[in-house]
């Protein structure tokens, strides 16, 4: 029986959650932001060290401008809203991705979160924005590059998620079976859990039941 340190989320069926009660796509995005905000709560209440969230993909850029603008909206009221209680918490917050092509207020936003927080040590929480694992590992590369010879550790220590603990779970909601550019060099041994739940539906409980699958786990890296 292990203890998961650190677990990421792909967050995904808001669309579907919305289509199914006939509402715009936003309400979905919008009741998704409430499971994020019980969920970052529950994580730092079970003492969880990192939790990451995938909350927009390099690829998100794709899809229609108002779709995107709203997403952005979103994240900024989440940020705004929350912020207190982060600091009032010990919760430190993290950005994984390049968050810097971002409209001017939300990076402002952001470095004033990232700066607030960056002395409390309880649950990081990880947000990747404008975040894909290629472009990272591609940024990561070339200053491992400028700085020496390529190896694995020298990789690794120029991604995004310099410092975090290891990946040992990675769950994906909403039925879909990919990992959508999401942590491919991170997830190299994690366990992963997909449920068909979709993310307005995600509660505590249901992290709770990947935590007990994941310490049901048998983890091998390969040896025996
Ligand atoms: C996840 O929900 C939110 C983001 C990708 C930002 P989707 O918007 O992808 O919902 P579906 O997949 O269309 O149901
Ligand atoms: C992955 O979900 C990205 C986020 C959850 C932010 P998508 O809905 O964008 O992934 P695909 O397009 O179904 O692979
Ligand atoms: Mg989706």
């Amino acid at each position: 029986m292990s203890k998961a340190r650190h677990v990421a989320i792909i967050m995904d069926g808001n669309g579907r959650w919305a289509k199914k009660r006939h509402l715009p796509r936003v309400v979905g995005h919008e009741r998704g932001v409430e499971a994020v905000r019980k969920l970052v709560r529950a994580a730092r209440e079970m003492g969880l060290e990192a939790l990451t969230l995938y909350a927009f993909s390099t690829e998100n850029w794709r899809r229609p401008e108002d779709e995107v603008s709203a997403l952005m909206g979103l994240l900024k009221r989440y940020i705004l809203a929350d912020l207190e209680e982060f600091v009032a918490n010990n919760v430190r917050l993290r950005i994984i991705g390049d968050y810097s092509i971002l409209a001017s207020d939300i990076v402002a936003l952001l470095d004033d979160a990232l700066a607030r927080t960056a002395g409390n040590n309880g649950t990081t929480l990880v947000v990747a924005l404008n975040y894909g694992s290629q472009d990272e590992i591609a940024r990561a590369a070339t200053r491992a590059a400028a700085k020496g010879p390529i190896t694995p550790e020298t990789i690794e220590a120029e991604l995004d998620t310099a410092g975090l603990p290891a990946l040992d779970l990675l769950i994906r909601t909403s039925g879909e079976v990919r990992l959508s550019n999401f942590l491919l060099w991170q997830a190299a041994y994690t366990e992963m859990v997909f449920t068909d739940v979709l993310w307005p539906d995600f509660t505590p409980a249901h992290l709770e039941a990947a935590l007990a699958e994941f310490a049901q786990r048998e983890r091998r890296y390969g040896g025996r």
